[in-house]
């Protein structure tokens, strides 16, 4: 018989600092409903100077080494759509950072919020082919638009490692899922540009079509039906966005989906903002951390990446999961990062830009972690663990 593979260990890491969105209302001049009610956010995480993707991945993924160890680690997925460097994966930051097997291959993955579940389904392959080798799947990603835009309230920032094994802890991948690809300017980044450019009208319309279409697939390729699902996590860029997606899905089936379904999973979201390629796995970490009930059932989970890709998979939880997550202190996490005023937030941002390769620059550690990013030497970036 084959052995199950899957997640076996999920942790989650933001940044210190924290802005109430009912502030950058106030700021506006908008109704803070549009955004507690309309968008589904109350909160965004906010970088301050000596984070970046590679010190969020390193916290999130050193819980996990923690737990585990790293000896049977032989790969590190980075997913991510703001990376540090055109050439360098971050991961190889992270791979030194962690202490992790010199025996082990490193690469990053880009397609919008997307390459985190092409990294999952990969890795699952891998350890399918060599079932005692395990690998690590980290999501990291920062979220930024421009001051002033409709898509500024939906910013946030944060990381999910997900180390992915033979006999997992916490849930099983099945094997059908369904994929969807088409060519549409909906939000990018250009090479030359910090903030992305977004059509955001735009981006719902083609993530709720990159949604049934995927569905479609994954149904025409053996996938169960609609009513044999029984928890969901759509991909959640602000929450509001996962009830759209869980209507259009009943619509699409034409099956009455209770809107509980997806309660659990917002829950973190509402408070980091948009993670980018980590957002779905935030969804799954709050589902788990805020059901009790998750054993043996299956979570529907739908990724979509703007440009676009969109997937339709499955996992099924494990007994005993409970005992393996990470809620407590994930929510400590969240109470204990430090509020930042308007302000602060624009001069952070600000101080972020003027980071430049050409320039070397130092950077004292300030965020409350153990890993820092400390600044640029000979066009270099420079990292540290203490
Ligand atoms: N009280 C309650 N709800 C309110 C409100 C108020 N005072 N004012 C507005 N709203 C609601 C609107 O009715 C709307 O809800 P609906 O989508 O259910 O119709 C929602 O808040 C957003 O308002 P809208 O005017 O459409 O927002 P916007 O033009 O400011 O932009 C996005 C919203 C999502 C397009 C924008 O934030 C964006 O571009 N985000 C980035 C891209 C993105 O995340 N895309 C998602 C797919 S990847």
């Amino acid at each position: 018989m084959t052995r199950p593979i899957g997640i076996h260990d999920l942790a989650v890491a933001t940044t210190g600092y924290v802005l109430a969105l009912d502030d950058i209302a106030a700021a506006a001049g908008v109704d803070p409903a549009k955004y507690r009610i309309g968008l589904g956010q109350e909160q965004m995480s906010v970088p301050g100077p000596d984070e970046d993707i590679v010190t969020l991945a390193c916290a999130a993924a050193a819980q996990i080494i923690g737990r585990h160890g790293a000896d049977r680690i032989r790969t590190l997925f980075l997913a991510t759509e703001s990376g540090v460097d055109q050439s360098k994966s971050a991961g190889v930051f992270v791979h030194r950072l962690l202490g992790l097997p010199d025996a082990c291959r490193v690469v990053e993955l880009k397609q919008a919020c997307y390459s985190a579940t092409a990294a999952l389904q990969a890795a699952a392959d891998m350890v399918a082919r060599r079932p005692d080798e395990q690998v690590l799947v980290i999501a990291s990603d920062i979220a930024r638009y421009d001051i002033g835009s409709p898509a500024e309230a939906t910013q946030g920032a944060g990381a999910v490692a997900i180390l992915v094994a033979a006999d997992p802890s916490i849930a099983r991948l099945e094997d059908r899922v369904g994929v969807f690809t088409s060519d549409v300017d909906d939000f990018w980044r250009p090479n030359d540009r910090l903030t992305a450019l977004v059509d955001g009208k735009a981006s719902v319309s083609a993530y709720l079509d990159g949604m049934t279409r995927a569905w479609d697939d994954y149904r025409a390729r053996g996938g169960v039906p609609v009513t044999q699902i029984d928890r969901f996590c759509h991909h959640q860029p602000f929450t509001k966005m996962a009830e759209k997606a869980h209507r259009r899905l009943s619509e699409h089936t034409g099956v009455a989906l209770d809107p509980t379904l997806i309660t659990g999973s917002a829950a973190y979201n509402r408070r980091i903002g948009n993670s980018y390629t980590a957002s779905l796995y935030f969804a799954l970490a709050s589902l788990l951390d805020h059901d009790d009930e998750l054993a043996g059932r299956r979570i529907g989970m739908f990724s979509y990446g703007s440009g676009s890709v969109s997937e339709f998979f499955t996992l099924v939880v494990s007994d005993g999961y409970r005992a393996r997550t990470r809620g407590e202190s994930t929510r400590g996490m969240l109470a204990a990062r430090r509020p930042v005023d308007p302000p602060r937030y624009r001069a952070l941002r600000a101080a972020g830009a003027s980071v430049r390769s050409d320039l070397d620059v130092s950077i004292a550690p300030e965020s409350p972690g153990s890993f820092h990013f400390i600044g640029i030497t000979a066009g270099a970036r420079q990292y540290t663990r203490r």
